[in-house]
């Protein structure tokens, strides 16, 4: 049996590049949004954040908080405030958590904003950087809070040409990653967490294992999903024989019986990834990668 894994060295080129960039403009702005997938808020994250951030006001968006958890995202916002960071649930997709952001932006940078008003600039701009991996739903959320209007950057001096500035009001402006921040497959389950999301592509990986291995965090928490939805009460212990169930149950039989496990694994993955299943999160507060 093939082991899941997968290059941990994948695209280090672009994550030099990318990691050059978002060091070159971090001065640019006055604090740091950071999207994760509320689902799995450990795998979606580039490790190299903080010490590129440095010690900007730093703002944690679990997005994609309509397909997790809710009580586990409640969780990870104590986990975060805990460690001095404000993060919020945001769902780019209908735009819940938007508004709570701009509060926060002009809560983190309070004092700044006190230092403004103080030398007569009230009214300058607060520039905020938005980082996070491909597929964590950055474009979806500089849309909902900018929509597609670009701000222009022609004129402004110290700022390279080709970036992407978006205005969201006459207050607040976003900037969006420079360059392509992947993340770290710095774990096998890492990668795998990824995959399950579809995060990244799973053509890579077994798709049958990577099943196995999402059967076994549903058995974990969430087997009353599992029952509702194929009506299986109890899974079999063995993770291959639990997809075998699932499979069965929607018929996906081939000859002699068998069950079509590649055909059951897909549709597995695809039901959690369009959120058929329920609100699931992979990752809770006592995950370490
Ligand atoms: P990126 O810029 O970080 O690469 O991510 P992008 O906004 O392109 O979002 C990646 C996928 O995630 C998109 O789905 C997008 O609709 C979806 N998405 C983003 N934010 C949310 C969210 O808060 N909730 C949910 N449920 N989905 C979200 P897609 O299938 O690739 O495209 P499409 O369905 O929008 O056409």
């Amino acid at each position: 049996m093939s082991d899941i894994g997968m290059d941990i060295n994948w695209f280090p080129g672009h994550m030099t590049k990318a990691k050059r960039k978002i060091a070159e403009q971090i001065s640019l702005v006055d604090a740091v949004a950071e999207i994760l997938d509320a689902r799995i808020p450990v795998s979606s994250s580039n490790p190299d954040i903080p010490e590129l951030i440095g010690n900007k006001p730093h703002i944690v968006l679990l997005n994609k908080s309509d397909m997790a958890d809710p009580k586990t995202t409640h969780e990870w916002i104590a986990h975060y405030k805990k460690k001095g960071i404000t993060a919020i649930a945001v769902d780019s997709r209908n735009g819940n958590g938007t508004g709570e952001f701009k509060s926060a932006v002009i809560s983190v940078l309070s004092d700044r904003l006190k230092k403004y008003e103080e030398k007569g600039m009230a009214g300058k701009k607060l520039r905020v950087m938005v980082v996070g991996i491909p597929n964590v739903g950055k474009s979806s959320f500089i849309n909902r809070l900018a929509g597609k209007s670009k701000a222009k950057v022609e004129n402004r001096p110290g700022v390279t040409r080709g970036n992407q500035w978006y205005a969201v009001d006459d207050r607040l402006e976003l900037l969006d990653t420079p360059g392509v921040l992947w993340p770290k497959f710095d774990s096998k389950t890492v990668g795998e967490h990824l995959a399950i999301t579809g995060a990244v592509t799973d053509r890579i990986l077994d798709t049958e294992l990577l099943a196995m291995r999402f059967i076994e965090i549903l058995k974990a928490g969430y087997m009353p999903l599992i029952s509702a939805r194929y009506g299986i009460a109890e899974l079999p212990e063995d993770s291959f024989d639990a997809l075998c169930a699932i499979g069965k149950k929607r018929g996906m039989v081939i000859r002699g019986g068998e069950v079509d496990t590649l055909r059951a694994a897909n549709m597995l993955l695809e039901e959690f990834r369009n959120c058929k299943l329920g609100r699931i999160t992979l990752e809770g507060i006592d995950f370490s990668a």
